[in-house]
């Protein structure tokens, strides 16, 4: 194996650039450095100026999601030996603004989340009537959907959000989902008002890359499959039974 490996960054600042740039950096091939090795080692070493986001370094927080080789993946957990020999291209997640070099700006998708309402709705009952408890069963309907790090891996992989802004996106309606399907929630009938919406599921032709991206295997193409499934019962319930009696 080599002992180094370039790394072809895109350097953008809005204010000052007409348009990004490649900068190409040398970095230590090291076997068990993850791309995000690379880029701190960059910083610390080459260009302290390089701007992206990261945190845990485990797969956790969902801050450090790029495009590497042209594929939105977690910089914590895609290793530089995997691209040898390189060069590797690491850029900016796609569908976003970016806000600095490799930093998107997300606000798109946290003005869009609270929408579904991603939380127990319950308006029958107040906090000092005690615990809810649930089963392990209740608990594993949702679980999968509950994994969402909110890293916008799924959005940079979608087309369809590409093309259409207003589309609310895999991973808000994954996060609907995962609400719906918890045994203490009664919020069902206000997220299906919500995502039956033109810019609800109804956007996704099913091009299912939001579920090859995730890393955490949450399956946002499902949850828009169930949701699909969901308005269409709707809409037949709402064809077979007068207003007032659903
Ligand atoms: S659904 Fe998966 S890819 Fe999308 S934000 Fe959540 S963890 Fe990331
Ligand atoms: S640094 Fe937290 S997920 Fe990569």
């Amino acid at each position: 194996m080599a002992d180094s490996i370039q790394m072809n960054v895109t350097r953008y600042d809005p204010d000052q650039d007409s348009a990004p740039t490649v900068a190409r950096y040398e970095v230590p091939l090291r076997k068990d450095w993850a791309i995000l090795d690379g880029l701190n080692y960059i910083k610390d070493h080459v260009d302290g100026s390089l701007s992206y986001r990261w945190s845990c370094r485990m797969g956790i927080c969902g801050s450090c999601g790029m495009n590497i080789d042209g594929e939105p993946k977690l910089t914590c957990a895609a290793f530089l030996s995997d691209y040898a020999p390189g060069p590797i291209r690491v850029e900016p997640l796609s569908n976003f603004p970016v806000a600095r070099d490799l930093v998107v700006d997300i606000g798109d998708f946290m003005e869009k989340l609270p929408r579904v309402k991603p939380w127990i709705v319950r308006d029958d009952v107040t906090v000092i009537d005690g615990e809810y408890l649930q089963t392990p069963e209740e608990l594993e309907e949702y679980k999968q959907f509950s994994n969402c790090i909110n890293c916008m891996l799924c959005y940079a992989a979608c087309p369809i959000y590409g093309l259409e802004p207003d589309f609310i996106g895999p991973a808000a309606i994954a996060l609907a989902e995962r609400y719906d399907l918890d045994s203490r929630d009664r919020g069902q009938r206000e997220r299906l008002d919500i995502l039956i919406e033109k810019e609800g599921v109804w956007g996704c032709t099913f091009v299912g890359e939001c579920t090859k991206v995730c890393p955490k295997h949450v399956d946002p193409a499902g949850a828009i499959q169930r949701y699909k499934l969901k308005a269409a019962q709707e809409n037949v319930m709402a064809f077979l039974l007068p207003r007032g009696t659903r």
